[in-house]
């Protein structure tokens, strides 16, 4: 959670580092709000990211953490081919029960209006709509809030991307993407894992699923008849292509020498528990679609909202995430590095190659609005009215 480098550094040398365009930091005593922006890049348009609330052992913890997501939201969004940058915003928020007031997400939304759609807030850990729509209350800049144009839950998409990835890699493998007659473990069958075996049984793979809440297997049983499997082996199991979906750093170097798969594929965010893994894993010759890459479907799914939700829109630009996790895979072989380091390589260079050292001010169009000023999310809806 946590980057230890940058705890040391002041708050400019972390940013000259990590290459960040600003960083906003927000604290209202009447609130209690104490709360930290970042805006990585808006090369590419402007930063999109979710907003955290987080038990921080301290600012610094706070900062290092919303510099790192921030940078990774960027990368994210370059690598899938959208026209906007990485964001993030982090709360210190200490008790994930407490009630957040109305006066307390006001406050919120007003910092992030005044950034006048350089950041563009969304759902992250701890967040929940009745947040964003607090949100809504003073600001346009915000996704995932109720009512009309909104796009919902974004699982259903991701698992689209992340089968996409999958057909890749099964061609990767042995220059077949169909996933027919594979086997593939699913660790984890929560939203999106729960979607992504619905996916895998209709297009004719052999599924087992291991999830710590047992029903949530035995109702996926019972509806597609895939297989039960135990959490603590699932990631041991004898497959083509193992789908971590439940929580992140799922793989260690130590780990990796144990799995029994061919490929990995999956929703989770940060598998890799760092990037020696990313190594590790063509050392033993097993093929790893990106996370940022091949679960990318969720931030497709928000951009959509830029122009009004549509969500056959958002599935097709979804299952184009086969061809971006392929071009990583060719590029990987082309530089000779593992695809982890050839995706990041890959977003970076659109970064700078499109974006040209380009950074978006309010009132700038976005490359959805046609060469008009952007003006707001969602044209044509009208804003939230209540939390
Ligand atoms: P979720 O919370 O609905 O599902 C996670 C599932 O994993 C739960 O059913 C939980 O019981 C299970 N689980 C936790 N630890 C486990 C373990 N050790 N072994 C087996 N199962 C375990 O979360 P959701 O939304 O399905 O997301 C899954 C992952 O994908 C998360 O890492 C999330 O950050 C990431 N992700 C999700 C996106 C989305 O659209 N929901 C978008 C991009 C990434």
């Amino acid at each position: 959670m946590v980057m230890g480098a940058a705890v040391e550094l002041s708050v400019a040398d972390s940013m000259t580092r990590g290459g960040h365009e600003q960083v906003v930091f927000v604290a209202d005593a009447a609130v209690g709000l104490r709360a930290i922006i970042a805006v990585h890049s808006t090369a590419l348009g402007p930063s999109l990211g979710g907003i955290r609330f987080w038990h921080y052992p301290g600012e610094r913890d706070a900062l290092a953490d919303v510099l790192r997501l921030s940078e990774a939201m960027s990368l994210k969004a370059a690598a899938a081919g959208l026209h906007q940058g990485g964001g993030k915003a982090v709360v210190l928020w200490d008790d994930q029960h407490q009630f957040r007031s109305e006066a307390f997400l006001r406050v919120l939304g007003r910092a992030i209006d005044e950034l006048g759609g350089r950041y563009i807030a969304a759902e992250d850990v701890g967040a929940t709509p009745a947040d964003m729509n607090g949100l809504a209350l003073e600001t346009r800049w915000v996704t995932g809030v109720d009512g009309p144009g909104g796009s919902g839950d974004p699982s259903p998409v991701t698992a689209v991307g992340v089968l996409a990835a999958m057909r890749a890699a099964a061609r990767e493998l042995d220059g077949d993407p169909s996933l027919a007659g594979r086997r593939v473990v699913v660790q984890g069958a929560g939203h999106v894992g729960a979607h992504l075996v619905e996916l895998l049984v209709d297009a004719g793979a052999s599924v087992g699923v291991a999830d710590i809440d047992r029903e949530r297997v035995d109702a996926l049983v019972r509806a597609r008849g895939v297989d039960a499997l135990a959490v603590e082996t699932v990631l041991e199991e004898e497959c083509d292509v193992l789908a971590p979906c439940a929580l992140g750093g799922a793989f260690t170097a130590e780990t990796v020498l144990r799995l029994r798969c061919r490929a990995i594929v999956g929703a989770a965010n940060n598998q890799l528990a760092d990037s020696s893994v990313d190594d590790a894993l063509v050392a033993c010759g097993i093929v790893y679609a990106p996370d940022f890459v091949a679960n990318a479907g969720g931030i497709i799914n928000i951009a959509e909202e830029f122009v009004g939700y549509d969500p056959r829109r958002a599935l097709t630009r979804a299952a184009e995430i086969e061809e971006t996790t392929a071009r990583v895979f060719a590029l990987a072989r082309e530089l000779g590095v593992a695809p982890g380091r050839a995706a990041e390589t890959m977003a970076r260079r659109r970064i700078t190659e499109e974006g040209g050292g380009r950074r978006w001010r309010p009132g700038d169009p976005a490359a959805w609005t046609r060469g008009e000023p952007l003006r707001t999310l969602r044209p044509g809806v009208a804003p939230a009215k209540a939390v």
